[in-house]
């Protein structure tokens, strides 16, 4: 007969028990039973699941980082506030925007909180949750400058974060190959240069270029809008498939813009609350 462990300790046990008692007489009572037939302790519960959320902190208000380096911002408020109600816990990693999509393919980070916009080209390779976010590219130029119109970028030189739908906008109007698109690293880097002359326009997100012109007054800025820039949404991303992570968040998501949390939240930041990217239709008139 083939024992296994247990089996094998329980009757090792029970015959011990039986040498104890053999040796005892009657004088002692039975010993307890072999620890191997006592009901199993409950397992400890596993630690809960900290998601790790990947942000390029060089974007405020979206996320940035303030004086004690903390991560900080509308997205980090929104992200904290859809995990509780989803009930997951999260904790947010400073990835610069070059790589972050990398960092999530391959797993380093469970998904993307970085005011990413959803695009069709990026669905192929994640999975993006409801947006939350509109936007639109805005241009930045110097006071006084020429630049009026969207189109008009065609014949300067033009700063943008690599990578982003600026950068695409941008290189669908001046050409793949263009030497006059300078690409950087973050948005306010793209910034600094458009204020120390060595760029003519920078095209970014609008909420990023006017919260950065707002707190520039001495860059001595002017922003342009152009109707030809298709509206954006914001969405966080996730590894394709991960329907888990992307049920939670969306459900999250659905819970903070249902019970007004999130209309808080954007007042924090926006001072108003938010208005829906496309006008109600107007009422029939009879
Ligand atoms: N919304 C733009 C995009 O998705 C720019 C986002 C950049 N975000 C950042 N944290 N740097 O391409």
């Amino acid at each position: 007969m083939r024992l296994t462990t247990r089996q094998f300790l329980q009757t090792a046990g029970l015959f011990a028990a039986g040498l104890l008692l053999a040796a005892c007489g009657k004088k002692e009572p039975p010993p307890p039973p072999p620890a191997a037939a006592a009901p199993a302790a409950a397992p400890a519960p596993a630690p809960a699941k900290i998601y790790a959320v990947g942000v390029d902190a060089a974007y405020a208000p979206f996320e940035s980082q303030n004086e004690k380096g903390e991560i900080v911002g509308f997205t980090i408020d929104v992200v904290n506030a859809a995990a509780a109600k989803a009930g997951i816990q999260v904790k947010f990693v400073n990835t610069p925007w070059e790589g972050i999509f990398n960092a999530l393919g391959q797993g380093d980070r469970d998904m993307i909180a970085s005011s990413v916009t959803i695009t069709d080209e990026r669905k192929q390779t994640m999975d993006f949750t409801d947006p939350y976010f509109d936007a639109v590219q805005l241009i930045a130029v110097k006071e006084g400058s020429k630049i009026a119109k969207f189109d008009d970028l065609k014949k300067a030189k033009v700063g943008v974060q690599t990578g982003t739908t600026g950068d695409e906008a941008v290189t669908k109007l001046l050409g793949k190959t263009s030497a006059n698109i300078k690409r950087f690293e973050s948005t306010p880097l793209a910034l600094k240069e458009l204020e120390s002359g060595g760029v003519d326009a920078v095209v970014a997100d609008n909420g990023v270029v006017i919260h950065y012109v707002a707190n520039n007054p001495g860059g001595k800025f002017k922003m342009v809008s152009d109707k030809s820039f298709a509206p954006e949404q914001y969405g966080f991303a996730v590894k394709k498939g991960n329907t888990e992570l992307l049920g939670k968040l969306n459900e999250g998501i659905a819970a903070i813009k249902a019970d007004g949390t999130y209309n808080t939240i954007f007042k924090k930041y926006f001072g108003t609350e938010p208005v829906a990217a496309v006008a109600p239709a107007p009422a029939a008139s009879k």
